[in-house]
């Protein structure tokens, strides 16, 4: 049997069918209030490689319906890497599968590289997640098969789409992780760290233009998720390719430029890393002085979404002393330019 990995990022068709969902309206009712209802989208959303909008999903279970994702809205431009974080349960692996195609969204709008997800046959899945993404899972069992060397785990999806030089291009994506030395090695032989370097050579294969990562360094240590992180990194500057990381680890969510925050199915806030003093200065040529500063500055902002709600931080909540669904005054500063919020007495 095949692991999740070559159903992803290679040609077999996925499972999302096999979950029963609740659609809210039917698809043709949605697209009245999608910016975007042709399955090809013009041009002025190229720069994005991701544009959800409002995107929902509903799973339904015999008993009870989950809203994992209650209207995210989330833009990510071509050749960008960003960090995925949130409590467990928030929805990181929902939208992730959404964003792969394993899944279809229940309502919303979700572009990726200029295509309307919600419009696509089971035939554009498959084109879709044999060309455009490529998915690393925290389970090695997901992503690489276990009988195989890691050179053949490799080659695998390239054989499934028919691809030529098969030998060698995986030969190449096994030394750009730094394996070239354990091509013939099989899982077993190989550390968590090592097998998930084969996953990303893995994910490579078939020349995504998205990787998506679920987790790719929950089952490893620190030193061994800086250098995977590294190798996104270096992926996402030399090949351009666009990398979507969720993890769980805000020590290294510090290393990611833009970490957006998922509360309740729900984008709450990013993370920006702005350019260090050292790293301006560079930039300005003033290379003397480069050494003084190397702290880069990271903040974090609140994300208003495209209807105007925003959520306030739960610990802001807690020290007001209100819960969800009090009323609260709202005022506006138009001199100092802020909103201020306070409990009301009603
Ligand atoms: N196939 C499914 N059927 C029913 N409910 C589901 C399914 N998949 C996810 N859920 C529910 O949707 C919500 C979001 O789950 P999701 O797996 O996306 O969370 P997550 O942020 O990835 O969490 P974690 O950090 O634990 O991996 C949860 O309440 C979960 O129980
Ligand atoms: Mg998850």
């Amino acid at each position: 049997m095949l692991t999740d990995n070559f159903a992803q990022n290679g040609a077999v068709g996925a499972d999302r069918d096999k979950q029963k969902q609740m659609t809210v309206g039917n698809s043709a009712d949605l697209s009245e209030n999608n910016i975007f209802d042709d399955e090809t989208v013009p041009s002025e959303n190229d720069k994005y490689m991701i544009r959800c909008e409002n995107l929902v999903k509903i799973y339904k279970t015999s008993d009870v319906e989950v809203v994992a994702l209650q209207g995210l809205d989330l833009d990510v431009e071509k050749g960008e890497l960003v960090g995925i974080v949130g409590n467990s349960g928030s929805g990181k692996s929902t939208l992730l599968n959404m964003l792969g195609g394993l899944d279809k969204p229940s309502a919303g709008s979700l572009i990726v590289d200029g295509k309307n997800l919600l419009k696509f046959s089971d035939k554009d899945y498959m084109d879709y997640k044999r060309n455009t993404v490529g998915f690393v899972w925290q389970n090695n069992a997901r992503n690489l098969i276990p009988y195989l060397t890691a050179l053949q785990n490799v080659e695998m999806p390239m054989l499934l789409k028919g691809s030529k030089k098969r030998r060698e291009r995986a030969q190449e994506l096994l030394d750009k992780v730094g394996l070239s030395q354990r091509v013939n090695s099989k899982l077993d032989q190989l550390s968590g760290g090592e097998q998930q370097r084969v996953a990303i050579a893995i994910a490579l294969a078939n020349d995504p233009k998205l990787i998506l990562a679920d987790e790719p360094t929950g089952a490893v240590d620190t030193k061994t998720s800086e250098m995977i992180l590294d190798i996104f990194k270096d992926l996402n500057k030399t090949e351009g390719i666009t990398i979507v990381i969720v993890t769980h680890d805000l020590k290294l969510a510090n290393h990611i430029d833009r970490v957006v925050a998922i509360r309740d199915g729900r984008t709450s806030s990013e993370i920006i890393r702005k350019r260090s003093m050292a790293e301006e200065l560079v930039k300005l040529g003033d290379i003397v002085n480069a050494n003084e500063s190397t702290e880069a500055i990271r903040e974090e902002f609140i994300v208003l979404d495209r209807s105007g709600r925003l959520q306030i931080p739960k610990d802001y909540i807690k020290s007001l002393g209100i819960k969800g669904g009090d009323k609260v005054k709202v005022e506006l500063d138009e001199k100092t330019g802020r909103i201020e919020i306070f409990k009301s007495s009603i």
